[in-house]
């Protein structure tokens, strides 16, 4: 999955996605937006944006900003935003792979339904890593493979792997080889949405011990 390819789908998705793929995730950025617990002053980055769903469960004062890829999903994050009246939320056209923004910057950096998707894995993490605050949380919803699934779902996961790239995701995708290089300092996974397929890990942006 390049970002070319990954441009295109979202292209193909912007129109249906709130009605559909966002309905399905809904439950998760709730969640994971409550277990944030936000304050006033919170500086808050959120990667993968899409068309902005997550935005109304976040306290109002609190100042988010949510990076994308896709400019037929910003469009619709920009709908939202003005539609919703959402206050101190905000959009811009960037690479989670490559963020512009200085070290240090975010108190909490979120992902949601990215990982799987973005064409490096470990460079959006670590992107994610470097803009955070040192102590700050780092919080990610996304299906991973876990040890505990059942072999029979790991084995249908493996057998979609040759088309992740028409999927536009990645189907297997073992925590422990992601963590590998991601180092989270993981404090909490759970499990969420429909047959809990999705996680929510929160970690804390140190080194791990
Ligand atoms: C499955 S959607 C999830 C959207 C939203 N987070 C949600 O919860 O509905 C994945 C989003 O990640 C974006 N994306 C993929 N790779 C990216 C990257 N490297 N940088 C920024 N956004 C990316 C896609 O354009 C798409 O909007």
């Amino acid at each position: 999955m390049d970002d070319k390819s990954i441009i295109k789908s979202y292209k193909r998705v912007s129109g249906f996605y709130d009605y559909t793929f966002g309905q399905i995730f809904r439950p998760g950025q709730k969640k994971l937006v409550s277990m944030m617990e936000c304050s006033k002053t919170d500086r808050v980055l959120e990667i993968g944006i899409g068309t902005g769903t997550s935005y109304k469960y976040y306290p109002e004062e609190t100042k988010v900003t949510g990076i994308d890829i896709s400019p037929d999903m910003l469009k619709k994050a920009k709908k939202n935003i003005i539609k919703h009246d959402l206050k101190n939320k905000n959009v811009l056209m960037m690479n989670g792979e490559q963020l512009t923004f200085e070290d240090n910057s975010f108190d909490k950096v979120v992902g949601m339904y990215v990982v799987s998707v973005t064409q490096n894995p470990d460079l959006l993490i670590n992107e994610m890593k470097r803009v955070c605050k040192p102590n700050g949380d780092i919080y990610l919803v996304n299906h991973f493979s876990f040890e505990t699934d059942s072999k029979f779902l790991k084995i249908l996961e493996k057998g979609l792997m040759p088309v992740s790239k028409y999927l536009g995701w990645r189907p297997y995708f073992p925590f422990s080889e992601f963590n590998a290089y991601a180092k989270l300092n993981v404090q909490s996974i759970s499990k969420v949405n429909i047959f809990d397929y999705w996680g929510i890990i929160h970690a804390i942006n140190s080194p791990a011990s």
